[in-house]
């Protein structure tokens, strides 16, 4: 039958690799909501607006259309036809994201194509920071992904080649505006079940959820 599932957590959790092979292995689809708030993001930097000048912020976002692919395999993403797969992890995207995604109205414009892509899938994974509290509070299985600090930067690091150090400062950045923001903060539903990631590999993870799901 129908199932969604939510995968909400801090950056370096373990989310975007969990939540693609759990999909693929429940032969589902995968959302990557944090790439639509980089997407927008892109977009705000492309047209030289001020990514804390929430007015200017709103006009780029409701200008822009995005095209949103939601194969685990092959996910990908387009604003206004030019795919921005590679820029969106980049630093500026990444610096800039948080205050984006903290302002409301983008938020609901967001959550509502977010639930268009859900509605129309009959499986599938979804990854954010306000899934299982916002987006899809009816979810089948809602997971909370957490790791150490520490795991968190070195992931993270080895995926960017960026210094640790620097990761470490990064992530401690973006979690707390993500965490502290007025509008869905990132926050761990009642109901989710929470896995701690630090000493546990990709594949014991996926395995567990997969027993949670009776698959
Ligand atoms: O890749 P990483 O885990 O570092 O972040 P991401 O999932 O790509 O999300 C980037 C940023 O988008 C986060 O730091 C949040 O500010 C924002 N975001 C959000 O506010 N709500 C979501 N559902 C997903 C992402």
């Amino acid at each position: 039958g129908r199932c969604v599932v939510a995968v909400d957590g801090p950056s370096g959790s373990g989310k975007s690799t969990v939540s693609r092979r759990l999909a693929a292995a429940l032969d589902a689809s995968y959302l990557d909501t944090g790439a639509m708030y980089r997407a927008v993001t892109w977009a705000v930097l492309q047209s030289g607006v001020d990514p804390h000048d929430a007015d200017a912020v709103i006009k780029v976002a409701g200008d822009i259309e995005l095209a949103v692919g939601t194969d685990p395999q092959a996910p990908h993403i387009q604003v206004n036809g030019t795919p921005v797969d590679r820029s969106i992890r980049g630093p500026e995207v990444t610096g800039a994201v948080s205050a984006v995604a903290a302002v409301p109205w983008v938020r609901q414009l967001l959550v509502a194509e977010q639930r268009k892509l859900i509605a129309a899938a009959p499986r599938v994974v979804v990854e954010g920071r306000d899934i299982g509290t916002v987006v899809a509070p009816d979810a089948d299985l809602k997971v909370y992904l957490t790791a150490s600090a520490d795991a968190r930067a070195r992931r993270r690091s080895a995926e960017t080649l960026a210094d640790v150090a620097a990761t470490a400062a990064d992530l401690h950045r973006r979690d707390k505006l993500d965490s502290t923001r007025a509008a869905d903060p990132l926050q761990q539903a009642d109901d989710a079940v929470v896995l701690d990631t630090t000493e546990l590999g990709i594949d014991e993870v996926v395995s567990r959820l997969l027993a949670l799901l009776d698959w």
